[in-house]
């Protein structure tokens, strides 16, 4: 018993002794090549950020799903608009109410210049615009006609928002 477990003790010792030499080793042969070391990372850290954000520029990888996702979520705002929305707002105007059209001053004076505040008008209705929410009450400020999901209002805001900034370009899709 002891025997065997001196003599573990002793080859666990050679272990360590032999892979210690070679850490030592090892480690001189790193020391004599300090400076190009030195200089290699040096290149590295100088050239890896512009580097990685030229790569990550021109990947296609990166850009595609998202501005592909965008040019459809457009197409459904369109289509959406065109069905419930273009009949009082053609191309972002307000035949009802010329005072409260879809681009930016009239939205910004009646506060209504956040996607949060184009859902909540959208989804209850104001004054002489009905509201399309399936939640939206009273019965009488609501759509007679058939109401919207939270998402489809989600996304007509987005779209509302979106086509008031760049001047209502995108009204004819259908
Ligand atoms: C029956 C006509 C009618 C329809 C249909 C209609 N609206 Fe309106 N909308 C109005 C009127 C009227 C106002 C002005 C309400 C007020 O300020 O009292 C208005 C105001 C708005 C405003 C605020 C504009 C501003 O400058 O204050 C937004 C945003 C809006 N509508 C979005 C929509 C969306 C999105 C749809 C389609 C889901 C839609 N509207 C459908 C009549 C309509």
């Amino acid at each position: 018993m002891r025997l065997l477990s001196s003599s573990a003790s002793a080859s666990s010792c050679n272990l360590f002794c032999s892979s210690h030499k070679a850490n030592a080793r090892e480690s001189e042969g790193k020391f004599q090549v300090p400076v190009k070391d030195k200089d290699f990372e040096f290149q590295i850290k100088k050239f890896a950020p512009p580097l990685t954000a030229v790569l990550l520029a021109v990947s296609p990888i990166c850009n595609p799903p998202e501005s592909l996702g965008q040019t459809l979520d457009i197409q459904r705002g369109a289509t959406l608009f065109n069905r419930a929305c273009i009949g009082c707002h053609d191309t972002g105007g307000n035949i009802i109410q010329p005072g409260a059209t879809l681009f930016p001053n009239d939205l910004q004076r009646n506060g209504v210049d956040t996607e949060e505040e184009i859902f909540s008008v959208t989804y209850y209705g104001k004054g002489r615009m009905p509201g399309f929410g399936e939640k939206c009450t009273p019965r009488g400020q609501c759509t007679f006609g058939p109401r919207l999901q939270d998402e489809e209002i989600k996304l007509l805001s987005e779209f509302v928002k979106l086509q008031a900034e760049q001047g209502w370009p995108n009204v004819s899709t259908e």
